[in-house]
C-alpha cells in the first residue's frame, strides 16, 4: 500500500497493510490486531518524513465530528474528533464567530495530532485554546482524558512527544474559545502590515484569519502542489552569551528573547545565510520563499530529503556554531 497520498511530503514509502478507522471501536480493534501487534498511527501525515517503508500495519485515524459541548455568554467549548482537518476546524470557528484559533489558519494536518507538537503560528499556540483531549492507551485500550497541565506543552513539545511517546492515540480535542470580547493577537509585524495594507482598523477574527492565510500562502508552498512538511527545523534557542558573540560578526541576525539568559534565532535566516535558500539537489530542495521549508519536487525519497537536511544542518553548525534540529518526526 503506497503512503504517497497520506504524507504531505509526498514520499512514496509503502506500508505492509493499511486501515482507516472512523470510530473508537474500529480504532481499538485495529490496535488489538493479533497479526500486527504494534501498528503505526497516522493522522494527517503533515509532520513526518518517511525515511523507509513501514513494516506492519498503518492505522489512519479518520474519526470525524465537531460538537459544541458547553457555552456561556462569552465562551464556548468545542469538541473536535481527531480526524478532522485542522484548517477546516479553524474555518468552522471563523464562520461561527468563535475566537482563539484564527492565527493558526492553514496549518496543515489533523486536529488529533495538533497537541502532539503544540502547533503554533503568529503568536498563538494550541495550548492557549486547549481545554482537554481524550486518548486511548495502546497498552490496555482504556480511554482517558488529559488536562492542559497533564499535556506539559512547550515550544513544539508535549508529553505525547516525550514521556508518553507512542503510548496514546488521541481521539478528540476540546477547545475553549471565545464568543465575545475576543483577545486578538496582532502583534506579529506581518499581520499588522497585512491589515494596514487592506485598510482594516478594527479587525475581527475573520480579518485575522484572512491575513494569516494571505501571509502563509505567499511564503509557504501548498503541499498539494509541492510536497513539504512546513517548517522542517525548530528555531534554535541559544545562550545570550553565544548570541552576543555572534551578533558582533552578524549584526543583522534576527532574534527573539526567550528568557533572561536565552535567545531564539530563526532557523530560516541561518539556512538562508548558509546559502541554501532556493537550492535544489535532484528532487529535494530548500523552498525559494522560506528557507525553513524543505520540499519534494516530485520523486524525492525520504532518504534524499534527509540527506539534504543533514547537509543544511552541518553547514549551519559550521558557519554559526548553532545546532538546528528537525521539527518534523523522522520515521526510520
Ligand atoms: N527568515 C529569513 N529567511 C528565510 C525565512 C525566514 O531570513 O528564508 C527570517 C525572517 O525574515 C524573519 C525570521 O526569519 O525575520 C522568522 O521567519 P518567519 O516569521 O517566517 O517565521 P519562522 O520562524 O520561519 C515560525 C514557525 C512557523 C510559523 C511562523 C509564524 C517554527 C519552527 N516555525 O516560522 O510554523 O507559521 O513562525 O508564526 O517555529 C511550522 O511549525 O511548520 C510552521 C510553519
Amino acid at each position: 500500500f503506497s503512503l504517497k497520498e497520506h504524507n504531505t511530503f509526498g514520499i512514496p514509502a509503502k506500508a505492509e497493510a493499511f486501515i482507516a478507522v472512523t470510530s473508537k471501536e474500529e480504532l481499538k480493534e485495529a490496535l488489538s490486531h493479533s497479526d500486527y501487534p504494534d501498528p503505526f498511527i497516522l493522522g494527517g501525515g503533515s509532520n513526518m518524513l518517511l525515511k523507509k517503508d513501514i513494516d506492519g500495519l498503518v492505522v489512519h485515524v479518520a474519526l470525524k465530528g465537531i460538537e459544541l459541548v458547553k457555552e456561556t455568554e462569552e465562551e464556548v467549548w468545542v469538541q473536535v474528533a481527531a480526524g478532522e482537518n485542522w484548517h477546516q476546524f479553524v474555518m468552522y470557528c471563523v464562520e461561527h464567530g468563535y475566537g482563539g484559533v484564527e492565527n493558526m489558519a492553514l496549518i496543515p494536518g489533523n486536529t488529533g495530532t495538533a497537541p502532539v507538537q503544540n502547533i503554533g503560528a503568529y503568536g498563538v499556540e494550541l495550548k492557549d485554546v486547549f481545554y482537554k483531549c481524550t486518548a486511548i492507551d495502546r497498552k490496555n485500550l482504556e480511554e482517558r482524558s488529559f488536562s492542559l497541565a497533564e499535556c506539559n506543552f512547550g515550544y513544539r513539545e508535549s508529553v505525547f512527544k516525550n514521556e508518553l511517546k507512542d503510548r496514546f492515540v488521541i481521539t478528540s480535542v476540546t477547545f475553549k474559545l471565545t464568543k465575545a470580547n475576543h483577545k486578538l493577537h496582532t502583534e506579529y509585524g506581518a499581520i499588522q502590515e497585512t491589515l494596514e495594507a487592506k485598510g482594516i482598523e478594527n479587525p475581527g477574527i475573520a480579518d485575522i484569519a484572512d491575513a494569516v492565510i494571505a501571509i502563509r500562502s505567499s511564503k509557504l508552498p501548498d503541499p498539494k502542489e509541492l510536497g513539504n512538511s512546513g517548517s522542517f527545523f525548530k528555531n534554535p534557542i541559544i545562550s545570550r552569551e553565544q548570541f552576543e558573540n555572534l551578533q558582533e560578526k552578524f549584526p543583522q541576525m534576527p532574534h527573539y528573547p526567550v528568557s533572561k539568559t536565552t535567545v531564539k534565532v530563526p532557523a530560516g535566516w541561518l539556512i538562508e545565510q548558509a546559502g541554501f535558500k532556493g537550492k535544489r539537489f535532484g528532487d529535494a530542495g530548500v523552498h525559494k520563499n522560506q528557507a525553513l521549508v524543505l520540499v519534494n519536487y516530485g520523486n524525492a525519497t525520504g532518504a534524499e530529503i534527509w540527506e539534504l537536511a543533514l547537509k543544511v544542518k552541518e553547514q549551519v553548525q559550521q558557519q554559526f556554531g548553532i545546532t538546528i534540529d528537525p521539527e518534523v518526526n523522522i520515521i526510520e
